[in-house]
């Protein structure tokens, strides 16, 4: 382990229950922090208590990493997303997504919110990616290797575990929840696309676009960890609807959709709690 890895974990040591160990991460996007509340035993650790955390982040609203139990399994929850757009490094959400393998988590859950390209799938729907295409500036793995965490080469195929994605559609079936499945784009924001670049990325095979999610993939897939993300969808992406784009109505159909999340991903962890050793 990196000296700057061994100093961030004996702060987490101090805080972790004695002898947790979480079956998984679950990083909440904008407008789902509501599925913490759900969290029983909590024991939560706020960003700025990390060291070599950039926390970002809006004013007055804590970021914080809890550790829990949803639906009685053991899970880390980075609750508070960190973007690029707000200027923080790839080193921290590194942090952030290296905390959670280290801790002993097999499964990485990422929840986001997205725009949608493709007509069928509308605001308050729900989207599991089963693929991206990292249109972010840069990758988070460039730099010396830790080679103690992962290998230089990542294989990208499979990124999207496909045992979980069936474990997710199996619980959507389950719960009467619809489930589509699509590839994601990543953009820098916090500008949304003009719809010259949609149609650019529905042409390159993107069904879903965002501003998180792919460094996170990169982050857990080095370090070995499985992958399941579901994108819920806040608005068509741009120049797809006569509404229009805005930070309001992504909030106002992110709701809407996270009521479903709420109910999807505690009815998936059961399973994979099952499942995963
Ligand atoms: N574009 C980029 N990010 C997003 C969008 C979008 O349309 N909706 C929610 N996050």
């Amino acid at each position: 382990m990196s000296p700057q890895m061994a100093e961030v974990m004996q702060v987490i040591n101090r805080y972790a229950p004695q002898g947790f160990v979480p079956k998984a991460g679950l990083i909440l996007g904008s407008g789902l922090s509501s599925l913490a509340d759900q969290i029983t035993n909590p024991v939560s650790i706020p960003y700025q208590a990390i060291p070599g955390l950039q926390a970002g982040g809006v004013a007055g609203h804590a970021s914080l990493l809890v550790m829990g139990y949803l639906n009685n399994v053991p899970i880390v929850c980075l609750r508070g997303r960190l973007h690029l757009y707000e200027g923080v490094s790839y080193e921290s959400i590194r942090i952030l997504v290296r905390i959670v393998r280290r801790l002993g988590a097999s499964a990485f859950i990422i929840t986001c919110a997205a725009g949608s390209m493709r007509p069928e799938v509308g605001p308050g729907d729900l989207m599991m990616i089963n693929d991206h295409i990292n249109f972010h500036p840069g990758n988070p793995l460039v730099g010396p290797n830790d080679e103690t965490i992962g290998p230089r080469f990542v294989s990208m195929e499979d990124a999207y575990d496909p045992m979980l994605q069936e474990l997710m559609q199996g619980a959507a079936n389950r719960i009467g929840i619809p489930l589509s499945r699509g590839v994601y784009i990543s953009t820098l924001g916090p500008s949304f696309e003009t719809p010259a670049e949609i149609r650019a990325y529905r042409q390159w095979g993107a069904d879903a676009v965002g501003m998180s999610v792919v460094p996170e993939v990169i982050i857990a897939r080095h370090s070995g960890m499985r992958v399941a993300c579901v994108a819920a969808i806040t608005n068509a992406a741009a120049g797809l609807s006569k509404e229009k784009i805005s930070h309001e109505g992504t909030l106002h159909f992110g709701e809407i959709a996270a009521r479903k999340l709420i109910k999807l991903i505690p009815e998936f962890m059961k399973d994979m709690n099952n499942v995963l050793v």
